[in-house]
């Protein structure tokens, strides 16, 4: 007998099928459904990156577009999405809403909040995906945007609009540096530089993390200009890999009004993991350590974003400080290489160095940074130069020392000072310090003042001493937050006070 139900069922199929395809040819007919990939069929007018949405809710985007098929990933888990079920694209392509009420939320990459606040519903749609800035449209890094970290302001300066790597094994303090950056950026007295617009993006972290670094955010006081942008190793991997483009579409609304932004993408390693694992359920042909081929682009299209704008164009600005984490130190893995080669400069974490109780853990030799010198403070420039010179050299010297052979008493100073230079590049962590502050101690230990002071006592020393010149002279510290070069009568009274302290300081 002819089951009469199942050939009418099939035909209704088959007809809307043809009439969708025929009229609207934006209704689509769900295909398979795997994996947080849903294929699809119908959907001939559909575009890359363009938002669709299924019959039962939820939305995905559009990322391959095959001859009869398109391949779509689901924000959500798609669950209820079965073979047979309709979509329809949007017309739209990917997007966040964006508005000043974003600031201190803690977000989705879809916009949701996940701070038990209320949803933002009106604002600008900023697109995920948008071509960087062109070469016109941009200046040169000029503005330093200070990370309140003595050494990486001294030694390693970052300008605003400048792309800057920290890269690291897990847990020697790569999130660290990034968090005492975002919270040196609470307006400080007497600063000339323009506020900084903080987006703190999280990519498959655990959600403890997450929450922790929220809380030390909100006791800083640092999220009343900061957004956190956060996708947890528990959500789909198709929102940890749209996380930091959400973030950047963030950062690029503040920009266009003229304001400088400081975006952290913590980490590309696995947003790269991320990308790795969509694309293998999409069938991308997998190259070097099972990475799609695709993955260079990908981040170089996202960190392009991270410009100086000119005058003309409202002079904002995006700086980037992604964060990759490497395994066993090997900077010469792809994803490493890769970000390295795209950015303008690393900073470089090492584990010997952390397992010396040295924190932050920066390998001073390794770092760089190509471009923020031209933005450096001309107080801390007028220090940090010998204190490089002096610490490279004392880099060697230890090397040589260690091997016990006889030291002429030259030798011996510098490597005194190399040792007390290492301690004073010492800081804890949540303790950003303010320019003034840095210039106390870097011109205390290159000027010799700390020489006969015992290595140990030397943050002891440090310690104190800002809070002596605090006390009683601040009329040095409102000298030296205007970041020009101190004019020799303050250098005297500098000298005069360090003498002053000294006499009363007991190690
Ligand atoms: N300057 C510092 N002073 C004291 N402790 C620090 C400092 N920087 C980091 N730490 C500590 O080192 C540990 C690791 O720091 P953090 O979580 O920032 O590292 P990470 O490289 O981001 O780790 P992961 O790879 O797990 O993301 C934390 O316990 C942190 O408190
Ligand atoms: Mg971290």
């Amino acid at each position: 007998m002819i089951d009469n139900k199942k050939i009418i069922d099939q035909l209704e199929k088959s007809l809307t099928t043809f009439t969708y395809k025929s009229t609207t040819q934006n209704v689509g007919i769900v295909e398979k459904n795997t994996d947080g990939v849903v294929v699809v069929s119908g959907l001939s007018k559909a575009f890359m990156g363009e938002e669709v949405r299924f019959e039962e809710g939820s939305s995905g985007v559009i990322l391959n577009l095959d001859e009869d098929t398109v391949s779509i990933i689901l924000f959500g888990r798609g669950e209820n999405i079965t073979e047979g079920s309709t979509v329809k694209t949007t017309g739209k392509i990917l997007s966040i809403n964006v508005s000043e009420k974003l600031i201190g939320r803690i977000i989705s990459p879809m916009g949701d909040p996940l701070d038990g606040k209320q949803k933002i519903k009106d604002g600008k749609q900023m697109p995920f995906e948008r071509i960087a800035p062109g070469v016109v449209e941009r200046e040169p890094v000029n503005t330093p945007l200070k990370t309140g970290v003595k050494l990486i302001d001294a030694l390693i300066p970052i300008g605003r609009g400048q792309r800057e790597l920290i890269i690291g094994d897990r847990g020697l303090g790569k999130t660290a540096i990034a968090i005492d950056a975002i919270i040196n950026q609470l307006p400080q007295k007497g600063s000339k530089l323009p506020p900084v617009i903080c987006i703190y993006v999280p990519i498959g972290q655990k959600q403890s993390t997450v929450a922790q670094v929220a809380d030390k955010l909100r006791e800083a006081g640092s999220m009343d200009y900061t957004i956190i942008v956060s996708a947890t190793a528990s959500e789909p991997a198709a929102l940890q890999y749209l996380a930091p483009y959400a973030g950047t579409a963030i950062a690029e609304y503040f920009m266009e009004k003229g304001k400088d932004v400081l975006i952290v993408y913590d980490d590309l390693s696995k947003h790269a993991w991320a990308y790795r694992q969509i694309s293998l359920v999409l069938r991308r042909p997998a190259g070097r350590e099972a990475y799609p081929g695709d993955i260079f682009y990908l981040h170089s299209r996202l960190l392009e974003r991270a410009v100086k704008l000119n005058k003309e164009n409202g002079g904002g600005s995006i700086t980037a400080l992604p964060i990759v984490e490497t395994q066993a130190s090997d900077m010469s893995a792809y994803i490493p290489t890769n970000i390295i080669s795209i950015t303008d400069g690393q900073i470089y974490l090492e584990s010997n160095l952390f397992n010396a109780g040295i924190r932050p853990a920066v390998n001073v030799g390794n770092s760089v940074s190509r471009v923020g010198g031209a933005a450096q403070t001309s107080s801390i420039k007028s220090i940090a130069g010998k204190m490089r010179l002096e610490l490279a050299q004392y880099r060697e010297l230890a090397v040589f020392a260690q091997f016990g052979s006889e030291l002429d008493q030259a030798t011996l100073g510098q490597l005194e000072r190399g040792k007390r230079t290492t301690e004073i590049l010492k800081q804890s962590q949540y303790n950003p310090l303010p320019e003034s502050y840095q210039f106390l101690s870097i011109w205390a230990v290159t000027n010799g003042h700390l020489d006969d002071i015992p290595v140990e006592s030397c943050r002891k020393f440090e310690k104190e001493f800002h809070e002596f010149i605090k006390r009683k002279y601040n009329i040095i510290l409102d000298a030296l937050s205007s970041g020009e070069k101190p004019k020799e009568e303050i250098i005297k009274k500098i000298e005069k006070a360090i003498a002053e302290f000294k006499k009363m300081f007991s190690p």
